[in-house]
């Protein structure tokens, strides 16, 4: 149905016929865009919703049957070349037939339909099918919990950090009667003053705690109680690497000591640091890089300081920096004590050291601890990505994007500026924030789609499916879009 729907196109253009070559099954050649995007029946639904559920953050909306590889077809028809990819969490774009199959097999529906509370009643399969996953995919961490969603997996991956470093403090002692009353009341000893360090502009998600550890925007924040942590500055590079390496060093050292500064300070304070949470590219913020040379330095001063090290890999996990895992791009002494997931794993989880698993039942738990469908649905994935080589791809496709940005950072130096990133968890930014939003917008009117981040970002979140033929796509429309502007 797909194919016949994408079979009585018009002429194809230049970049369709480039785009040929995508491998992505069942794909139509290029975007095809038959309305103003929103068009008027995605503009009709927003209105329906609205009336019941406040929508104010809905851009379009989507037929999730017609979507296929790197293409939404929104409800008016128009099909739109995706480089956002839900933020960042369909790995495999819109109804890959292997992930279609999965519930297709009545076992499978079966294990789907009777969701169990997995911290209690886990199917028969459980043992087997984490073993499997986590074999295929474990950061060198000996241990995993899942969850739900990214901040649920921070938050509860807080927890383990402070659980761990006070059961340590203690010496694994029983709790004191002390220390079971006062935490009833949220009064120390039973509930200690630790902190979490975390970086300006982060981005850990928006429960309480994760929030503590948030710095991106007020509008996450702005009347929420929240907890004295500290923060300290994530670097900030110059723009070309090649060309600002001295400065960038100097930058690395003073958020360096700037870590170790607030972590004496706060120790001082009676508020010790327990863990230190960090994206290893702050995404939301503005796709902003640091070296591994600072992520090495940042490693050391934690374990000097006998606190935890926390890779929130939320965002930045399951493939797309060309590795599994981005912290891999970082030659790391050792793993990290705690790297937390969601996203494209499709559910929220995280590894953790042997170090940190709790001693007594009930200190980390909640009804479902994971889902078992969305085990299903990655553990297909897992092997798609290994099957079709998907790292290569993400890597080729992301040599060839950052190359591209490049050439029109040249050209259009008055408009665009600050080509950064690694595989294609890549940005740039606009001139300013107006011209941003002129972007996105004559962008999506021309059937691609696009992410923001910080205050004049443009983000790349592509699916690991999105080909170098994609990128042509996306250039040339880029192009199109950049001469126009510059008239
Ligand atoms: C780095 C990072 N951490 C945590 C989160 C929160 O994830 P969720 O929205 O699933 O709670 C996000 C979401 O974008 C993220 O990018």
């Amino acid at each position: 149905m797909l194919l016949k729907l994408f079979k009585n196109k018009v002429k194809l253009t230049k970049v369709q016929i480039r785009a040929c070559c995508s491998s992505v099954q069942g794909e139509p050649k290029g975007p095809s865009v038959k309305t103003p995007i929103p068009g008027p029946n995605s503009k009709k639904l927003h209105a329906e919703l609205h009336k019941i559920q406040y929508a104010g953050t809905i851009q379009l909306f989507i037929n999730y049957l017609k979507s296929i590889g790197n293409y939404l077809v929104d409800v008016d028809g128009n099909v739109i070349l995706d480089t956002f990819s839900q933020i960042s969490a369909a790995p495999l774009g819109y109804n890959h037939p292997e992930l279609l199959k999965v519930f297709k097999n009545d076992d499978n529906l079966r294990r789907l339909v009777n969701r169990p509370a997995l911290g209690l009643f886990p199917g028969d399969d459980y043992p087997e099918k984490v073993k499997n996953i986590f074999s295929q995919i474990s950061p060198c961490l000996p241990k995993i919990y899942l969850m739900m969603c990214g901040a649920c997996s921070n938050e509860n991956a807080f927890k383990h950090l402070f659980l761990a470093y006070q059961r340590k403090k203690r010496g694994n002692k029983p709790f004191t009667e002390e220390e079971k009353t006062s935490a009833l009341l949220n009064k120390p000893p039973g509930c200690p003053n630790l902190t979490i360090l975390s970086f300006h502009n982060a981005f850990l998600g928006r429960t309480f705690a994760c929030l503590a550890a948030t710095h991106s925007k007020f509008i996450q924040k702005v009347d929420l109680p929240s907890i004295d942590w500290p923060a300290a500055h994530f670097p900030k590079y110059k723009y070309p690497l090649e060309e600002n390496k001295r400065e960038n060093e100097e930058e690395d050292r003073k958020c360096l000591a700037e870590v170790e500064d607030l972590m004496q300070k706060y120790e001082k304070k009676g508020t010790p640091v327990a863990g230190v949470a960090v994206e290893p590219l702050q995404s939301e913020a503005g796709n902003y890089e640091a070296s591994p040379e600072f992520f090495q330095q940042l490693q050391k001063i934690v374990k000097k300081n006998n606190a935890y090290l926390l890779f929130d890999e939320v965002q930045t996990g399951g493939g797309a920096s060309g590795k599994f895992w981005f912290h891999e791009h970082f030659d790391l002494e050792t793993p990290p004590d705690v790297i937390t997931f969601s996203k494209k794993m499709q559910l929220g989880g995280y590894f953790h050291s042997e170090e940190l698993t709790p001693d007594v039942p009930y200190r980390i738990f909640n009804t479902w601890m994971g889902d078992p469908g969305k085990l299903m649905l990655l553990e297909v994935i897992i092997e798609v990505m290994r099957k079709q080589n998907l790292l290569d791809t993400v890597q080729k496709t992301g040599k060839k994007l950052k190359c591209g940005l490049h050439e029109l950072e040249s050209e259009f130096s008055n408009l665009i500026n600050s080509v950064r990133g690694v595989g294609t968890l890549l940005a740039f930014d606009a001139k300013d924030e107006n011209m941003r939003s002129e972007f996105s917008k004559k962008l999506l009117n021309k059937g691609v789609l696009v992410g923001n981040c910080g205050s004049k970002g443009i983000r790349f979140r592509p699916a690991l499916t999105f080909e170098e033929s994609h990128v042509d796509i996306f250039l040339d429309k880029f192009r199109e879009v950049l001469k126009e502007i510059n008239k």
